[in-house]
């Protein structure tokens, strides 16, 4: 039985990890390590926050102390110390990282390596189960692509935003972490996800949420940018994959071979929730074109024959069910798009955890 350390378990992807992650494994402990940021919300997890084998912990990344208070087991001595780290945490959203980069640097940099340090400490050679420390990262350190060819893990990193740059760096670090200290580590690159629980300043939730509020539909330039969408449960399975199976020192990078320029996208988001909704007019009559973010990646693409090859993974949702199921989840949970958007989740924490 494992007991694995999930940090940013209270984002997005990291919420439905933990999910997915307690439901194939009851037997395993989880602990999931989150400052709960902007971006972190407790209600994407009131489905199993009653589960025994689940365990909260609110704080940083860069609070090294608490890290090795829950490596030595200090925080409940029920709990044994993880063998597992799936690490999500970070400030994960590019506007935001051109606004200020700072917290970009801080957690996805310096928190990486605090981690890194902090599980080196603890973790030795001899353990009798598996050690892995899962690196989740994202395709942009690849930078962008042209009109053709797809990213392999041989490309060279090369991120324009800031974002991207301080993954890329976290990259490094836990490259030069397993070359240095032989640690076992594994990188996942994965292109843009989506599903439920994903905060409405990215792309899909933002236009679905937007809909619903007959807002602007805001397309930076000419809407001709190209994303290679995931659904975000795959991406799960994905990670439960490297971190069970993967080979230390890999990278491997994880897509759905799925393309779609922005506007696209946005059209189609449009028409099913028209039909959805019943709206007389187009919701194509919010679309509004604005400036372009700077340093704009063109087209995002990953070749995902490494993971499909060596470990067996492969998506399972189609695109065409996985963005109705996910139109359908926001629909459905206009409260949640209310809260997150209000900070009023945060109501819900002080209830609980303070
Ligand atoms: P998110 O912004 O939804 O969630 C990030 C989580 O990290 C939040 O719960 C937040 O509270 C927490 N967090 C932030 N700073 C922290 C700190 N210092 N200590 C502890 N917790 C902290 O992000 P996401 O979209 O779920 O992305 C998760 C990870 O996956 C990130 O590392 C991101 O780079 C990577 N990724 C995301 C995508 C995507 O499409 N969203 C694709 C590939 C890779
Ligand atoms: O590729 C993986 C990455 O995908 C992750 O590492 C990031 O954490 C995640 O945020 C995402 O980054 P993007 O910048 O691709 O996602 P975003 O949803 O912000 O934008 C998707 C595309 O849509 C991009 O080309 C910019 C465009 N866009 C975005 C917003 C928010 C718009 O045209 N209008 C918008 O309002």
């Amino acid at each position: 039985m494992n007991t694995i350390l999930v940090t940013g378990g209270a984002g997005f992807i990291g919420s439905n990890f933990v999910k997915y992650y307690l439901n194939k494994y009851p037997s395993d402990t989880l602990i999931n390590l989150d400052d709960l940021t902007y971006a972190g919300n407790l209600e994407n997890l009131k489905d199993i926050e009653n589960n025994a084998n689940y365990h909260f912990i609110k704080g940083s990344i860069c609070d090294k102390e608490l890290l090795r208070k829950i490596f030595k087991t200090e925080i409940k001595t029920t709990l044994e110390a993880p063998n597992l780290v799936a690490h999500f945490a970070a400030e994960s959203h590019v506007d935001r990282s051109i606004k200020d980069s700072s917290p970009f640097i801080q957690t996805n940099v310096v928190g990486t390596q605090i981690l890194l340090d902090t599980v080196r400490e603890f973790w030795s050679t001899t353990s009798k189960k598996r050690n892995c420390f899962l690196h989740v990262s994202t395709d942009e350190v690849y930078g962008s692509l042209g009109k053709t060819g797809l990213f392999t893990e041989n490309n060279q990193i090369k991120p324009n935003s800031p974002y991207s740059a301080s993954k890329a760096s976290s990259d490094l670090l836990v490259r030069a972490y397993y070359k240095t200290f032989n640690l076992p580590v594994i990188t996942t690159r994965c292109s843009n996800n989506y599903g439920p629980y994903q905060f409405p300043e990215k792309l899909i939730p933002l236009i679905i949420n937007n809909i619903i509020n007959k807002k602007p539909l805001p397309i930076y330039g000419q809407g001709l940018n190209i994303r290679d969408w995931l659904f975000v449960l795959d991406h799960c399975a994905a990670l439960d994959t490297a971190i069970k199976q993967g080979k230390f020192g890999e990278v491997y990078n994880i897509g759905g071979n799925n393309e779609w320029t922005n506007i696209d996208i946005v059209k189609l988001i449009c028409k099913i929730m028209d039909e959805k909704l019943g709206n007389k007019t187009s919701s194509t009559q919010l679309i509004n074109y604005v400036t372009d973010r700077p340093g704009h990646d063109l087209r995002y693409a990953i070749d995902a024959t490494k993971i499909k090859n060596e470990l067996g993974w492969e998506p399972e949702h189609t695109f065409e069910k996985g963005i109705v199921a996910t139109i359908d989840w926001y629909l459905e949970n206009q409260v949640w798009l209310q809260e997150v958007t209000s900070g009023e989740y945060q109501k819900y924490y002080n209830k609980h955890y303070l």
